[in-house]
């Protein structure tokens, strides 16, 4: 089994990386009210580090203390608190052999849970799409958001920047990912439904792009050129299942392209099944389409990699790594399981629940 391409060392940046596996953020809101992260979250990432992942990207974690909070007991990095109950986390992963890093998050207009604010704000002035998810404590529809100025929108990226460097420069991250996929703020901005602006910011899809650009241009400045740096992008989104991109496999080359050149260390893609074709009228997953125009860009490709197969046809597609979700959540020790030859078991929702997570005593180490 550790023949499997997942079980090869890897690098991203300075980052040495025992094997092709990451665990995929996931929200877990099993902060404290104020956002500090505590010794339960530290034991449920370390699992993850003694169970064999090569490296750990963590929940999506809010910026500031203005519109940034999704969801109620999600972990913020805006004051020393919450910096040092993440600093005690990153610490047990590197002496237990994995990498970390910090998914740094703005809510927009999906945000269900702030404790700095009661309203939300978004692009346009347009009521997202779905309910607010009842798992993470929220209630009916979504507030119809309040459009961002030009200011607000500059303090965003100060703020995506300032959070940066307090995960690499106190916290103890490797690096960051920014969140850039499914429905939040600058997934948002790169929607052409719920981006009807007219200035710079909104039109074409390299407009709708620009926001993620200019922040990952803000955060490499502000973490300096050896940490690691990624943006997630995804069609899908939590209030919209099925979205595709307007543009097709054209646009997707343009995205894929442009973000070759922003200054990020890798590009995060998920996507439901990972392998599957990204459009209806091409044969190509975004893993391909991303690797044929971007030979060098590092991929980290996440969806549906349940098993050691699938995950190394993945690798086979292109990907450079994989991020396993819940598969992760029901099996901590995936890569030992995987490496030992054991069954790994199947995902049950209830361990959705925080802190329903696998016992000790069952796990392979
Ligand atoms: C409980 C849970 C929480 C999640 N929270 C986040 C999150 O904070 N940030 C993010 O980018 N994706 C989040 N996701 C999406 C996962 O990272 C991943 O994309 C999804 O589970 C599909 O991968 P899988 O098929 O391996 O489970 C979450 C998923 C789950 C199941």
């Amino acid at each position: 089994m550790s023949d499997l391409l997942a079980f090869k060392s890897g690098r991203i940046n300075q980052l040495a990386l025992e094997n092709r596996l990451v665990v995929a953020p996931m929200t877990r809101i099993s902060a404290s009210k104020t956002g500090v992260p505590g010794e339960r979250m530290q034991r449920y990432y370390t699992r993850f580090a003694k169970g064999g992942f090569g490296a750990v990207i963590t929940e999506g974690i809010y910026i500031d203390d203005e519109w940034s909070q999704t969801y109620d007991c999600q972990a913020g990095l805006i004051n020393d608190e919450q910096v040092q109950g993440w600093r005690t986390i990153t610490e047990s992963l590197h002496m237990n052999g994995s990498k970390v890093i910090a998914q740094i998050q703005h809510s927009g207009a999906l945000s269900q849970g702030n404790i700095y604010r009661s309203h939300t704000v978004a692009p346009s002035a347009i009521q997202p799409k779905g309910k607010q998810l009842e798992f993470y404590h929220g209630k009916g529809d979504y507030n119809v958001p309040l459009e961002l100025s030009e200011n607000n929108i500059q303090d965003i990226i100060r703020s995506f920047a300032v959070a940066a460097s307090r995960a690499v420069n106190e916290a103890g991250f490797d690096g960051v990912e920014i969140h850039g996929a499914n429905g939040y703020l600058l997934d948002q901005f790169f929607t052409d439904y719920t981006n009807q602006r007219s200035d710079h910011w909104g039109g074409d899809i390299a407009s709708r792009l620009s926001l993620i650009l200019e922040v990952i241009q803000a955060v490499r400045q502000s973490v300096g050129p050896s940490a690691v740096v990624g943006i997630r992008i995804s069609q899908a989104k939590v209030n919209d299942f099925h979205h595709k991109w307007k543009e097709g496999k054209e646009g997707a080359e343009k995205v894929f392209s442009l973000l070759a050149i922003s200054g990020v260390d890798y590009v995060h893609i998920t996507e439901y099944e990972a392998w599957r074709p990204a459009f209806e009228d091409s044969p190509y997953s975004l893993v391909e389409i991303a690797r044929n125009v971007a030979p060098k860009l590092i991929i980290i490709a996440n969806g549906g990699t349940d098993d050691a197969e699938k995950a190394d046809k993945v690798l086979k597609l292109g990907a450079d790594y994989i991020a396993i979700g819940k598969s992760a959540l029901a099996n901590p020790d995936w890569p030992e399981r995987v490496k030992s030859g054991k069954t790994l078991r199947e995902f049950d929702s209830g361990i959705l629940a925080p802190f329903a997570d696998v016992k000790e005593s069952e796990l392979a180490q």
